[in-house]
């Protein structure tokens, strides 16, 4: 499915339930990807968006199918997915062979490679699109309460790059916004992290990563570990917006660090940074879900 309309509550219910269902026997994977979108206007014609195109999200997503998991890809519309994410540009290499009006893909390395993963994993995949905060923030709501009887055995990482920025929608104007008003002054409110509401209400068993983005390395660490003590979830992993490729840290409760950085030979080898991090997370989450069958 590539092309989407926004769902509604009660399908979204039945597709999570349905997915979970036949899914019973995998861990599961709740990955959010993309960036959220903002309106300035009621009837929006404007909107403040931001940087993120989903790599990291639509990335992870494919290493945790290898991985056996079973993924609820909670993407921004039109952002990138997982398999079709490296032939955006595919138009541009599609030639018609004169003799049999065959279409023909040229200079596409790995495309073969990418469908056939794709229809080998499409069972335990399932898309949900949003497109602004207002759907992400109530959409993951629904989508984590189906989940939640999962336990220990859900995994939610929280890859979207959600705006901390809003207008609220009480102060919204309902129409387009005139230039010949001259200036446009904007008051953004802060947006109600609901990373605290998932963690403590409605997934209070599942295993929670968040990332921490920052532009400057000084505050990475500081910022990772209030989030967790705010938070009380189970590991954030901080990025530096020009680094994230190829660094990550993982941060732990306990204010332990553990850098991953690609080596010259992974990066030679076109390797990508996701890999080692869903890797990482597979072998926390196998001992998460022991350690809390135990008790
Ligand atoms: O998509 P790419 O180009 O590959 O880039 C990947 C990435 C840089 C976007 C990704 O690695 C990343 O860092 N994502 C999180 C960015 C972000 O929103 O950070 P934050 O510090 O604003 O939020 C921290 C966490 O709280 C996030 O996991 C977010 O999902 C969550 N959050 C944020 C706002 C909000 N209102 N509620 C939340 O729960």
């Amino acid at each position: 499915m590539f092309h989407h309309e926004i769902l509604h509550d009660p399908q979204i219910v039945t597709k999570v339930n349905e997915f979970i269902n036949r899914n019973k026997d995998s861990l599961i994977a709740i990955v959010t990807s993309g960036g959220t979108r903002v309106p300035l206007e009621k009837n929006a014609v404007r909107f403040i968006d931001n940087f993120s195109m989903g790599n990291r999200g639509a990335i992870s997503t494919e290493w945790f199918l290898e991985n056996g998991y079973a993924v609820v890809f909670f993407h921004r519309e039109e952002s990138l997915k997982p398999y079709s994410r490296k032939f955006m540009h595919i138009f541009e290499h599609l030639q018609v062979n004169e003799e049999d009006g065959k279409v023909v893909a040229t200079g596409f390395d790995g495309l073969a490679e990418s469908i056939t993963k794709y229809n080998t994993y499409k069972n335990r995949l399932l898309y949900i699109p949003f497109t602004d905060l207002d759907q992400y923030m109530h959409m993951l709501d629904v989508i984590c309460k189906q989940a939640c009887p999962l336990g220990p055995r859900l995994l939610i990482y929280l890859a979207a790059a959600v705006s901390d920025f809003y207008i609220k929608r009480e102060e919204l104007p309902t129409h387009k916004i005139q230039s010949t008003n001259g200036d446009l002054q904007l008051k953004l409110s802060l947006v109600p992290k609901m990373l605290e509401r998932l963690v403590s209400n409605v997934v209070p068993n599942a295993f929670v990563i968040s990332f921490k983005l920052e532009t400057d390395e000084s505050i990475l660490i500081d910022k990772s570990r209030s989030a967790l003590e705010k938070y009380g979830h189970q590991v954030v992993i901080g990025n530096i917006l020009s680094t994230r490729k190829r660094k990550v840290v993982f941060v732990y409760p306990s204010g332990q660090v553990d850098p991953i950085e690609m080596s010259d030979d992974q990066i030679a080898k076109h390797m990508e940074i996701e890999e080692l991090i869903v890797d990482k997370l597979k072998v926390l989450h196998e001992k998460f879900i022991s350690i809390r069958n135990s008790k």
